[in-house]
C-alpha cells in the first residue's frame, strides 16, 4: 500500500467510525474499548476484560501519579481516562473521528477529569512539533498507518518521548502465511479503506530503527479471537437496534467482519502483539523491571 495523504485517512476513518457511537455501544463494553481484550479468565466476559487490558497497559507503561500520557488514536477515550482516574497521569488522546472526540469530551466532563484529561479531534500528525510526554500508547492505531509511512511514524513517536520514556505499540500483524484474500479485499472495500498490515518482524525492525530498545512483547492472538467473538454475539442480541440505526447492509457487513476476524485469529493468520519499548538514550541509566511480576497484582479491577 502506498502513502496516502491526511485528506485520504480521515475519509477512511470517517467511514468506520461515523457508523454512528450509537451503533459501537451495541456491542462494544460500556468504557467503548476498540480493540483486543485481554482475559485473565479464558472464559471471562468482556467487561472485564476491557478493564484488564487497560489496567495491563497501564502498568507496562509504569505510570506514575503526575506524568504525562499520550494515547495515539484514542478512541473513545477509554485508556485515557482510565489512566487519569487509576494512576493519576495527565492524559491526552487525539482521534481522528469527530464522534469519538466528542463522546469522550462528555465522559471526561461527567467524571470530573477535565484538570488531567483531554481528548482532541487531531490527526496525530498534526500534534505541535515541540509536544513531549512522558509516556506514550497506540493501541489499534498501527493498522491504520501505511507500511511506507512507519518510519515517520516511530520516528516521530520517538520525537515525542523524553528520554528513556516507554512507548507501547499494540497493534495487529499477519503471519507470514498472510496473502491478499477474497476476505481482505472484502475488508478494505467495504470496512477498513486505510488498513495495512505489517508482519510482527517488520514492525521490530521499523521500531529498532526508530531508536527504540524494545523491552517486552507479548502475543494476544487468541485474547482477540475470543474478544471477536464476543463482539458478534452482542452484536446478534441486539441486531434490531442495529439495522434501525445503520441499516441492514451495515448491520450484515459488520456481523460477517467481526466474524471473520474472529476466524482470522482463531487460525492465525493474523495475530496481535502488544510491544513494550524505550527511547534509548544512556542504556546504564534506564531502570527497567527484572520481572513481569508488577503486571499481575490487582489494583484497581
Ligand atoms: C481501532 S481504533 C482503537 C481505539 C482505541 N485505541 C481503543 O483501544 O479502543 C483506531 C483509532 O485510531 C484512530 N486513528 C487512526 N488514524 C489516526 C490518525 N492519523 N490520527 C489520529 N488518530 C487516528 C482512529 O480515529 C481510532 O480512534
Amino acid at each position: 500500500m502506498r502513502a496516502r495523504s491526511k485528506e485520504v485517512d480521515a475519509k477512511a476513518i470517517a467511514h468506520h467510525y461515523d457508523v454512528s457511537n450509537e451503533f459501537y455501544a451495541l456491542f462494544l463494553d460500556p468504557l467503548m474499548v476498540y480493540t483486543c481484550a485481554y482475559y485473565r479468565d479464558p472464559d471471562g466476559k468482556l467487561e472485564q476484560a476491557q478493564r484488564d487490558k487497560l489496567d495491563l497497559v497501564c502498568r507496562k507503561l509504569e505510570l506514575e501519579a503526575g506524568e504525562t500520557l499520550l494515547d495515539i488514536g484514542c478512541g473513545w477515550g477509554s485508556l485515557a481516562i482510565w489512566a487519569a482516574q487509576h494512576y493519576g497521569v495527565r492524559a491526552h488522546g487525539v482521534t481522528l473521528s469527530k464522534a469519538q472526540a466528542d463522546y469522550a469530551t462528555g465522559r471526561i466532563r461527567r467524571e470530573g477529569l477535565e484538570d488531567r484529561c483531554r481528548v482532541e479531534y487531531r490527526d496525530y500528525r498534526d500534534l505541535p512539533p515541540d509536544a513531549r510526554f512522558d509516556k506514550i500508547a497506540a493501541v489499534g492505531v498501527i493498522e491504520h498507518v501505511g507500511i511506507p509511512n512507519y518510519p515517520a511514524f516511530f520516528g516521530g513517536v520517538r520525537r515525542m518521548l523524553r528520554d528513556g520514556g516507554l512507548y507501547l505499540n499494540h497493534g495487529i500483524v499477519h503471519e507470514f502465511h498472510w496473502k491478499a484474500t477474497s476476505q481482505t479485499e472484502f475488508l478494505y472495500r467495504h470496512v477498513f479503506p486505510n488498513g495495512d498490515l505489517a508482519g510482527l518482524s517488520e514492525t521490530l525492525t521499523e521500531i529498532e530503527r526508530a531508536g527504540f530498545e524494545i523491552v517486552d512483547v507479548e502475543g494476544l492472538r487468541l485474547h482477540y479471537a475470543r474478544t471477536c467473538r464476543q463482539w458478534v454475539e452482542r452484536l446478534r442480541e441486539r441486531a434490531d437496534e442495529a439495522r434501525a440505526l445503520a441499516g441492514e447492509r451495515t448491520y450484515r457487513t459488520w456481523l460477517l467482519y467481526l466474524t471473520c476476524s474472529a476466524v482470522a485469529f482463531a487460525e492465525s493468520s493474523i495475530g496481535l502483539y502488544q510491544v513494550l519499548t524505550r527511547k534509548q538514550h544512556d542504556p546504564v541509566a534506564s531502570r527497567a523491571p527484572h520481572t513481569r511480576e508488577h503486571l499481575y497484582g490487582r489494583a484497581f479491577l
